[in-house]
């Protein structure tokens, strides 16, 4: 046994450290010569729209090689209150974590942007734009309408049973969506990769328009009660009302499933992971309506139908909400 661990430790309260040891010092204030968000050569402020600024990254849309091929880019500044040193290490650990993903399920073929350039030192990444918008802004805008519908129904002095019938055809292109994202989560868990961030804001809808325009429905949301009442028992619809003008255009649902934000994944081949990216997603949906449940159940039975071990990771996933539950019943 070495020396020093035969010594008895003193009691913290006597405890006397070394005078030889210096107090730590603060980092000293990093660089000020150009401000924190303000992008490092060879991007300019001009040539880039802000998408977000969330608390890691800032994105912008901007363009690449040719002035009509748009791009967006991710860019992690430097973070003041962390000493520099750690800072860049960790930044460029995580964008390069982050790229290397993105290349490696991209090219195994699940749906992600294409990484076009990557300065880790720098703290930048040049992604392939996603025309579209995110399946988040997506559910809001259905739950929206489930609230106008709710608030129609209780207007009509109609019960809970008519809310139950609200949707019809757009309730099964809503439904159509989310087998789409179940799928593709299953691509990604298929290849015994995760997520880690699994949130609604993380997975977009990538309309099939080049120009990136989301299409309105020609003739706007002619659907209406009856029609769809129709359509639920299986008999001919009447005949379309004419639009009416300020009835919002409906945006359509087609396009493929992409999946963004690779800077928290994980490579692993636990069931249990997979399932916590299954319970945060599930967290996600919860947030934005207590009528998105069944939404959420299509994603899962698309989901254990998608690969050969899905199924058991299901299975964990109600061991996941358990504790969730128990968590947050504790505080
Ligand atoms: N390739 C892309 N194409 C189009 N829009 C994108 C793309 N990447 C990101 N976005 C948009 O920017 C938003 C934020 O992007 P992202 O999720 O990658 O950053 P973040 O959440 O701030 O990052 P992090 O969690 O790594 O700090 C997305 O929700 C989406 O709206
Ligand atoms: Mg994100």
């Amino acid at each position: 046994m070495s020396r020093e661990l035969s010594v008895e430790s003193p009691s913290p309260s006597s405890r006397k450290y070394p005078s030889a040891v210096p107090p730590i010092a603060p980092p000293p204030t990093p660089p000020t010569d150009r401000p924190l968000h303000t992008l490092p050569p060879p991007f300019s402020e001009d040539a880039l729209t802000p998408i977000t600024q969330g608390a890691e990254a800032l994105v912008y849309k901007t363009t690449f090689l040719t002035p009509s091929t748009p791009a967006v880019v991710k860019y992690r500044p430097p973070k003041p209150y962390r000493h520099p040193t750690l800072d860049k290490r960790l930044t460029r650990s995580r964008l390069l974590a982050e790229a290397r993903s993105l290349v490696r399920v991209k090219r195994e073929g699940v749906n992600v942007p294409g990484v076009l350039g990557c300065d880790a030192d720098a703290g930048w990444m040049v992604l392939e734009y996603v025309n579209g918008r995110t399946v988040r802004s997506v559910l809001d805008s259905w739950a929206e309408e489930v609230r106008e519908e709710e608030k129609r129904v209780f207007r009509e002095g109609g019960d809970i049973g008519q809310l139950a019938r609200v949707g019809g055809s757009e309730h099964e292109e809503i439904m159509d969506l989310m087998r789409r994202v179940g799928r593709e989560v299953g691509k990604l868990h298929d290849l015994g990769v995760c997520h880690g961030d699994l949130t609604t804001s993380n997975l977009m809808l990538r309309v099939a328009d080049e120009e990136g325009q989301i299409r309105a429905k020609p003739t706007g949301r002619t659907t209406t009660s009856s029609q769809r009442e129709a359509a639920m028992n299986g008999e001919d619809p009447p005949p379309s009302e004419t639009p009416q003008p300020e009835t919002p255009a409906h945006q359509s649902l087609a396009g493929e499933i992409y999946l963004i934000d690779f800077g928290l994944t994980s490579s692993t081949i636990q069931d249990e992971d997979r399932a916590v990216d299954l319970y945060v997603l599930e967290r996600a949906f919860a947030a934005t309506h207590p009528a998105a449940e069944p939404l959420f159940h299509e994603v899962l039975k698309a989901y254990g139908e998608s690969y050969k071990g899905a199924k058991s990771v299901l299975k964990r996933l109600e061991g996941v909400r358990l504790r969730g539950r128990k968590r947050s019943m504790l505080g």
